[in-house]
């Protein structure tokens, strides 16, 4: 994946500008793709999650996702902060949201603006992203001004709907003193993430990519291992309980054939959420 987004090719794989009726984006369940819309928030309990691993190192690789993601794992002591995500949106939410925080945009405006991008057909229009984007990474903001008439922040629901998982107000303080700049991003496939990894992590958590792809899920980890530290943790989760839940099987299965460097566990969490935690023990 060439690492400038191509807006010829975003706005023609949205098709129709009026988001409204509808794309092959903005149908769900769907398999992500380059510019897949991002969500705004996360329904998963990523407060949980990212305090798995509170105390086993300051370097983790995740996945953009919403932005969510990085934002916890700063929140819980993470010094290093790599992100991925095969979509283009992820990094472009994640930027902004990241710059609102450091910028000192108050804990209510900022919730306002996760809904308004949410619901906006044109995200560079929404109230307070014009004075975000000059201090965000270039290609990012040229990407949402490109985007304009797209609904490239539209997926999942209302934020609103997830106040339990959204940072609180004092974690958004804690994140206002914390954060230091945008995240690195990696715009890749999970497939071929290895082939733009340098040095080990701490942790790599790789969200809840493989209900869409569960058969990546040994060829993945196996091109990771070089790329956590022995001792290091690789973590999967879902938000919901149906995805993972799904391909637990496929967890068990691998457990075999990773078993002289990986050891294989699972963090139950409340609404049968579940977290797959692999620990390079090798
Ligand atoms: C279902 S989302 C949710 C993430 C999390 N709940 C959040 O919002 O922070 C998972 C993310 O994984 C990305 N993703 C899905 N399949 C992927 C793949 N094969 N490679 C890389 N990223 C992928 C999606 O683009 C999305 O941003």
């Amino acid at each position: 994946m060439n690492n400038k987004p191509n807006l010829d090719v975003a706005r023609a794989a949205y098709g129709n500008p009026d988001y409204k009726s509808g794309t092959q984006y903005l149908s769900w369940p769907g398999h992500p793709l380059d510019y897949s819309h991002a969500y705004v928030v996360s329904n998963e309990n990523l407060r949980h999650t990212t305090g798995l691993t509170r105390d086993m190192g300051r370097r983790v690789l995740t996945v953009a996702g919403s932005g969510e993601q990085p934002l916890f794992y700063t929140i819980n002591g993470a010094i290093q902060i790599d992100t991925f995500d095969i979509s283009y949106c992820a990094r472009a939410i994640m930027d902004i949201k990241t710059q609102a925080i450091r910028s000192g945009m108050p804990y209510e405006q900022y919730k306002k603006l996760l809904k308004d991008l949410h619901f906006a057909p044109s995200a560079s229009k929404v109230s307070g992203v014009s004075e975000i984007l000059p201090k965000i990474p270039a290609h990012s903001a040229q990407f949402v001004r490109g985007m304009d008439g797209y609904r490239i922040f539209g997926n999942g629901l209302n934020p609103e709907y997830y106040a339990s998982e959204m940072i609180s107000e004092t974690e958004y303080k804690t994140l206002q003193k914390a954060l230091r700049g945008a995240f690195k991003f990696i715009w890749s496939d999970v497939a071929t993430l290895h082939t733009q990894l340098n040095g080990e992590y701490d942790v790599i958590n790789l969200s809840n990519i493989f209900e869409w792809s569960p058969d990546l899920i040994q060829p993945t980890l196996t091109n990771l291992r070089n790329y956590v530290r022995p001792g290091g943790y690789i973590l999967v989760q879902t938000g919901c309980g149906m995805a993972i839940g799904k391909n637990m099987d496929k967890f068990i299965d691998v457990q075999d054939a990773l078993k002289d460097w990986a050891k294989i566990g699972i963090n139950k969490q409340e609404r049968d959420t579940q977290v797959i935690i692999l620990e390079r023990t090798r």
